[in-house]
């Protein structure tokens, strides 16, 4: 028998997974309103610094005023172009860093190369910083610059894990899994690194009244500048930090977990890689390296994309939604508290909606289509950015950022098997979603060398 929603009682609170797009419609468009609070737990507390930011604050005016923030200030289309120059930059970085690999012969570890492009553009955006000590030789990241992505990394997997004080409030101090030992070291080395510069930052926004800079210059400032009619200050320190860690979280898993498994998938795809390869060469040719402007025409790399959100989402779940009140769904009572769960396996991989679902298969998303192909899933056949009062803000960012790492990876260079290896074991990591060895590849130019 099929099942399409469930609930699994933990505690007092009823756990609801669904994998239906008709339910996950419902939760998101209908009943948006019901079910637009998140879930409290010991990590969402920590890395919020007690519920101050947008993704992980339980519904209410802290949730409203940041989101509104971030939708008018950070993410709007204005900030979005303003941004362009320094998001080229970082795809420039990317591409050189890869080339100086590649003209060594050194394999390329794509994860690394695919979050650190993330952190990086996150960096760059929020606090100016692509490194927070000294830039590296090769371009690389150095050891800061890896402890800080690792600690973004980890405080998703423990926002996402399963806890069982998360439910049974009273146990929160006990540490029975060792998650809180491990949340409150890996929310020290996040502060450890913006703490210092968001401090200096806002000191010298206060002190010298706005003046430092005529133009906020990156994400930091525009949070710190924002002011009410009166001139006050409209965020608090705390909130400014929270806020910041929590965007910079938002920004690395996404987009590297997607392309790490498109570039594996495509390793025992030759088509797939051509076919993506050839759409490059035919929009952008080898005279000039891919811009954020080609975006709208690259169908077949976008269908890339949408199909490793479907078939490898970088986690099971999307952020849990949690019922505002007693409601119905789906012709099932569910009451207030409850935590509805969209998978994004469930979806993405659900045999009544997708013929052969484990099969990569870019095509399925082209189908007869001459229009425009975009990430979002407005029917959540699939979940990229989900929808509603919850969906994601970034829905632009997050995709140029996401085509670009893919683009100018496939545009710059050929890639190939590491000497010794004839396949890439494609297994997922019983851990997580992440494919369970970092893929190493062998990267070689395939521009004229005056484009390096
Ligand atoms: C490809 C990249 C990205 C993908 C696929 C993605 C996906 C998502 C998903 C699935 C959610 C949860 C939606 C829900 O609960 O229904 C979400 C929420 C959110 N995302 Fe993204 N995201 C991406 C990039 C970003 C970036 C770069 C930022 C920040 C600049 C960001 C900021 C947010 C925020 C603030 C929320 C929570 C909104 C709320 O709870 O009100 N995302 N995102």
């Amino acid at each position: 028998m099929k099942i399409d929603i469930a609930c699994v009682r933990f505690g007092d609170v009823h756990v609801i997974p669904v994998v239906s797009p008709k339910i996950a419609l419902e939760v998101l468009r209908k009943m948006d309103a019901t079910f637009a609070s998140r879930p409290t737990s010991f990590a969402a507390y920590r890395f919020s610094r007690g519920y101050k930011s947008a993704v992980l604050s339980p519904y209410g005016d802290q949730w409203k005023k940041m989101r509104k923030i971030l939708m008018s200030q950070i993410v709007c289309p204005k900030r979005h172009d303003f941004f362009l120059e320094m998001r080229t930059e970082e795809a420039d970085h990317l591409f050189n860093y890869v080339y100086n690999k590649a003209k060594s012969y050194e394999p390329v570890d794509i994860r690394v190369v695919t979050r650190h492009y993330c952190g990086n553009l996150i960096r760059r955006l929020m606090l100016s910083k692509r490194y927070f000590g000294k830039p590296t030789h090769d371009g690389g990241p150095g050891l800061d610059e890896i402890e800080h992505v690792n600690a973004l990394f980890n405080s998703l997997e423990y926002l996402y894990a399963f806890s069982i004080s998360d439910y049974f409030p009273q146990l929160i101090g006990l540490n029975l899994d060792g998650h809180e030992t491990i949340i409150k070291a890996t929310s020290e080395t996040l502060k450890k690194f913006h703490d210092p510069i968001i401090d200096e930052r806002v000191r010298l926004w206060r002190e010298n009244k706005g003046s430092v800079h005529q133009e906020p210059k990156d994400f930091l400032d525009i949070l710190i500048m924002f002011r009410d009619r009166e001139g006050r200050p409209l965020l608090t320190s705390d909130e400014i930090k929270a806020q910041s860690s929590e965007i910079m979280m938002a920004a690395v898993d996404n987009p590297s977990n997607s392309v790490e498994w498109i570039l594996a998938e495509m390793m025992g795809n030759p088509t797939i890689i051509q076919n993506a390869v050839d759409e490059i060469d035919h929009i952008v040719g080898k005279e000039r390296l891919v811009q954020e402007a080609d975006i709208p025409h690259l169908n077949y790399l976008k269908a890339c994309i949408r199909e490793a959100f479907r078939l490898h989402p970088v986690a099971p779940f999307v952020v849990p939604h949690v019922a505002i009140e007693d409601t119905n769904l789906a012709g099932y009572l569910i009451p207030i508290g409850s935590h509805v769960l969209l998978s994004r396996l469930g979806l993405g991989r659900n045999p009544e909606i997708w013929h052969e679902p484990l099969k990569f298969k870019p095509e399925r998303h082209l189908d007869g289509r001459n229009s425009e192909l975009v990430l979002t899933e407005p029917d959540m056949r699939f979940i990229s950015f989900s929808a509603g009062r919850r969906g994601c803000i970034a829905q632009t960012l997050g995709t140029v950022m996401t085509v670009m790492l893919l683009a100018r990876l496939l545009q710059g260079f050929f890639w190939s098997l590491p000497e010794g290896l004839s396949t890439i074991d494609l297994a997922e990591s019983d851990k997580n979603l992440y494919l369970a060895k970092p893929l190493v590849l062998q990267a070689q130019p395939r521009l004229p060398l005056n484009m390096y």
